[in-house]
């Protein structure tokens, strides 16, 4: 028993120096090499098992190898794995016209990521807007991927920084500051580009009166509202769009993450006045909306329907954040609890990696964002006993941080 452990011991050693040669240094990677995972647990090559709160950095958002996906996507890897955008599929249409029916009138580009879904709504808000109106206004806070065009629009230093020139016509503005929105907007102004709830930023939701003021102000100008549900989405937070708890619709769309429950696909969703902006030629993917990443969307559609995991998502949701909301007080570092549904955040006073390391080394797996924001995002099928043990396993972290040798 101890020779096996003591082997898989190397086996993880190894695979971590292995990725260390070969594997170019772009993410801060915790030591852990996971070999399998099934619904909120994952487990590392020595057979430990560990509660992921944090399943597939939000992907994995029905939880790890959902039956219904998995048997889908066994089914389709039976017929055919790829087929080009020339032709047509089945599944393709189908996912199409799911999401369709679960958000507003339109038509549907598909990608592979949240980046590229976001780049395809930059591109038709460009072409919509023609060449004199480009520009984009996003958030101070944002964050809508990693290519070029996407650390230009994030509104985060940090991620644009030394990959100068950027991509013109994105302008930020302070998160929730309509003063600010109508400060910048001239005539070159063609959309605005939001997350009602920003993600990376640290669970920051857009203020109500915000939104409101926004999607008229929208309205007022000829400018397209468009939301990224990236990591928001599909039920998130308890309803299929975050958007949707706003009592606005936007005009353009942009999803990815858990839309394939954990196997890629983004969509780019556009409303009826701006379907058919993009005509043949002007934008495409190779493996975008491939029979697989569909077969997975409609698998994810399918389970979050007939498992009433909005209706979960709701009342884990305020389960979880009111076990959380008792972290606070006392000698304790929790500052704040926010977010809804299953996108929380516990804001610290002090930095959090070490309270995510201390989790990992006690089997919970969380990920801290904006340095002392702990982000918490479970699978829509979490249990509340797997709550009851995350928040145990939380409280004795954030406890033992009380103890000068602890940190
Ligand atoms: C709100 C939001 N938009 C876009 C992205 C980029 O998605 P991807 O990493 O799939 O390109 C992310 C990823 O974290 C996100 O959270």
């Amino acid at each position: 028993m101890e020779t096996q452990e003591h082997h898989a011991n190397g086996a993880m050693s190894a695979a971590i120096e292995m990725s260390g040669t070969y594997v170019q240094p772009t993410y801060d990677r915790s030591p852990l090499v996971i070999s399998k995972g099934k619904g909120s647990w994952v487990w590392d090559l020595t057979g430990r098992r560990y509660l992921d709160f944090f399943p597939g950095w939000a992907a994995s958002g029905l939880g790890h190898c959902h039956p219904r996906v998995m048997n889908a996507l066994r089914d389709q890897v039976g017929k055919i794995l790829h087929v080009p955008n020339n032709y047509f599929t089945v599944a393709q249409g189908r996912l199409a016209e799911k999401i369709i029916q679960t958000s507003f009138p339109g038509k549907v580009f598909f990608a592979n990521s949240g980046a590229e879904a976001n780049e395809a709504a930059v591109k038709l808000a460009r072409r919509w807007g023609g060449k004199d109106r480009y520009e984009i206004i996003t958030m101070a806070g944002s964050f809508h991927g990693r290519t070029l065009a996407m650390v230009s629009a994030t509104g985060q230093a940090k991620v644009a920084s030394g990959f100068e020139p950027l991509p013109e016509g994105f302008v930020h503005v302070p998160f929730n500051d309509m003063e600010a929105v109508r400060r910048v907007f001239n005539k070159k102004t063609a959309a605005v580009l939001l997350e009602f709830i920003q993600g990376e930023g640290g669970i920051r939701e857009a203020e109500p009166g915000f939104v409101r003021d926004l999607a008229a102000f929208c309205k007022e100008k000829n400018l397209l509202l468009m939301a990224d549900e990236v990591q928001s989405g599909m039920g998130r937070t308890g309803k299929y769009y975050a958007w949707q708890h706003y009592g606005v619709t936007p005009d353009v769309m942009t999803l990815a993450k858990s839309l394939g429950g954990g196997f890629p696909i983004g969509a780019m969703v556009a409303g009826s006045r701006v379907q058919d902006t993009l005509g043949p030629g002007s934008h495409g993917s190779t493996f975008g909306g491939s029979p697989l990443a569909c077969r997975a969307g409609l698998a994810a559609f399918e389970a979050i329907e007939r498992e009433g995991l909005l209706k979960q998502a709701s009342l884990m949701g305020e389960f979880l954040k009111m076990e959380l909301e008792k972290l606070k007080g006392g000698s304790s570092p929790v500052v704040a609890v926010r977010g809804r549904g299953l996108m929380l955040g516990v804001e610290l006073n002090s930095p959090g990696a070490g309270v995510v390391a201390r989790a990992r080394e006690q089997g919970l797996l969380i990920n801290c964002t904006q340095e002392k924001i702990l982000r918490i995002l479970p699978a829509l099928t979490v249990t509340r006993g797997e709550i009851k043990k995350a928040v145990r396993i939380l409280t004795r972290v954030l406890g033992a941080q009380e103890t000068p040798h602890a940190s």
